[in-house]
């Protein structure tokens, strides 16, 4: 095995770990104590309601539009964009996620329409949605350029869209995830114009609340449950050790969550 073979193979078990293994484990935990805790276990690196409030602003859904949640990880975030704009937008969100087990437990747990599919090749028609948002996925890839490129294609002119992104500082990381690849500021700017959007408004996650504590509360609840079943098993070692190290770079705000609305031009 190449060098990089054995990093490839590296980050993809981390994120194997993390964002699949880990997923079907919190849907069971949600089964095991109960459907309220099935939006904030499945916002999985999405921040607070208010961070996905603030996003949710920016996106203008109304009527029946059609929202793409691309990335959807647990599915999470769109089933509380579905809550908090009941009333004002009766569409239904459609999901992308490649980590099949991920994809499957947001299908079961929300019933959404999910495809497991990476957002650099997006199974979906030129021009067909209204919005999209995409949350804590242009930092685990270096295929930002791409993915932007997708999601432009199967936004209509005009269309909104959403993005939560850890970004690098610009100091150099102690340590770093296995798997993530952290835009700077700038770089992140430049690839998203590139790729034919304009950046409408943005903002530093730490200006905004934290969770209620009843979420985080639930959130706690799954993972201590899964912690009780799951921590002799590798990948629970491995997410662990990922949750560590990302807690510490943002607690050190060497890297830090940003909030980005955009529109396509
Ligand atoms: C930090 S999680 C966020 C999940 C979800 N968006 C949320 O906020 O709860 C990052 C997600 O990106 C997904 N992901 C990784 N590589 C991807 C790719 N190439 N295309 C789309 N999603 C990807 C992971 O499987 C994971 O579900």
């Amino acid at each position: 095995m190449s060098t990089d073979d054995a990093l490839g193979s590296a980050r993809d078990s981390a994120m194997e770990a993390e964002f699949d293994t880990v997923a079907a484990w919190t849907e069971e935990a949600v089964r095991a104590l109960g459907h309220d805790h099935a939006i904030p276990a499945g916002c999985r690196g999405s921040g607070s309601p208010a961070d996905l409030a603030w996003i949710a602003g920016g996106l203008d859904l109304h009527a029946d539009q059609r929202f793409l949640d691309s990335g959807a990880g647990l599915g999470g975030p769109a089933a509380w964009l579905s809550e908090h704009l009941e009333g004002r937008w009766s569409g239904r969100p459609v999901l992308t996620e490649p980590m099949v087990h991920a994809a499957q437990s947001a299908r079961r747990l929300f019933g959404f329409p999910v495809a497991a599919a990476a957002s650099e090749d997006l199974p979906i028609a030129t021009a067909s949605v209204d919005a999209a948002w995409s949350l804590g996925v242009l930092c685990v890839t270096a295929e930002r350029a791409r993915m932007l490129a997708e999601l432009r294609r199967v936004l209509v002119p005009g269309g909104r869209l959403g993005l939560l992104v850890l970004l690098h500082a610009g100091e150099p990381l102690p340590e770093e995830p296995e798997g993530n690849d952290f835009p700077t500021r700038d770089e992140l700017e430049t690839q998203i114009v590139d790729a034919g959007f304009r950046v409408d408004d943005e903002v530093d996650a730490a200006r905004l609340p934290g969770a209620p504590i009843a979420w985080s509360e639930r959130a706690d609840r799954v993972e201590e449950y899964i912690a009780r079943h799951h921590r002799d098993h590798p990948a629970w070692q491995q997410a662990a050790e990922q949750d560590r190290i990302i807690g510490r770079l943002m607690g050190e705000r060497l890297i830090t969550m940003h909030l980005l609305r955009t529109t396509a031009v």
